[in-house]
């Protein structure tokens, strides 16, 4: 199993940006927790993060035809209006887990219009880091059905 995490803008300031809404772990070092989990499941783990619209467009794209058991991806607030990401989510054939840190759906308003969410498989939100983990676990526990 091959599994792919993403992560959109703003997401590189993990542990700065927030911190009473992200908490104080970085990027890197929720990746590393990852990677551990991965290694325990059997699972190849790699990692993306771009601030930049049409280089997550072109890392989605890259997975076509690929052997990927699917995308852990948090858009960030992309989420709410990139037609584009949600498109290129579609143009693929593997599936997609939207994650997020924060419970979006206790946000402001404009945060609860999902656009990426519309052609993913499904979506986590609300458990922090855990998050991540939890959709890891989703694409394990759909792989082994
Ligand atoms: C986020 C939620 C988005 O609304 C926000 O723009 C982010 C982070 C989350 O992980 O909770 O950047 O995706």
């Amino acid at each position: 199993m091959k599994i792919l995490f993403m992560n959109g803008p703003n997401l590189n300031m993990l542990g700065i940006r927030e911190k009473h809404i992200y908490g104080d772990l970085s990027l890197e070092t929720i990746n590393q927790m990852i990677q551990k989990e991965c290694e325990k499941l059997g699972v190849e783990a790699e990692f993306y993060q771009s601030n930049i619209e049409g280089e997550l467009v072109d890392k989605i794209h890259s997975t076509y035809g690929k052997d990927y058991t699917g995308i852990v991806f948090n858009p960030g607030a992309y989420s709410h209006y990139s037609l584009a990401l949600s498109d290129a989510i579609k143009c693929i054939s593997i599936p997609v887990v939207e994650v997020h840190m924060s419970n979006v759906f206790a946000r402001e308003e404009s945060r609860q219009n999902m656009v990426t969410a519309k052609n993913s498989l499904g979506v986590i939100s609300g458990f922090g880091e855990q998050s991540y983990l939890l959709g890891l676990y989703a694409l394990v526990a759909r792989k082994a059905k």
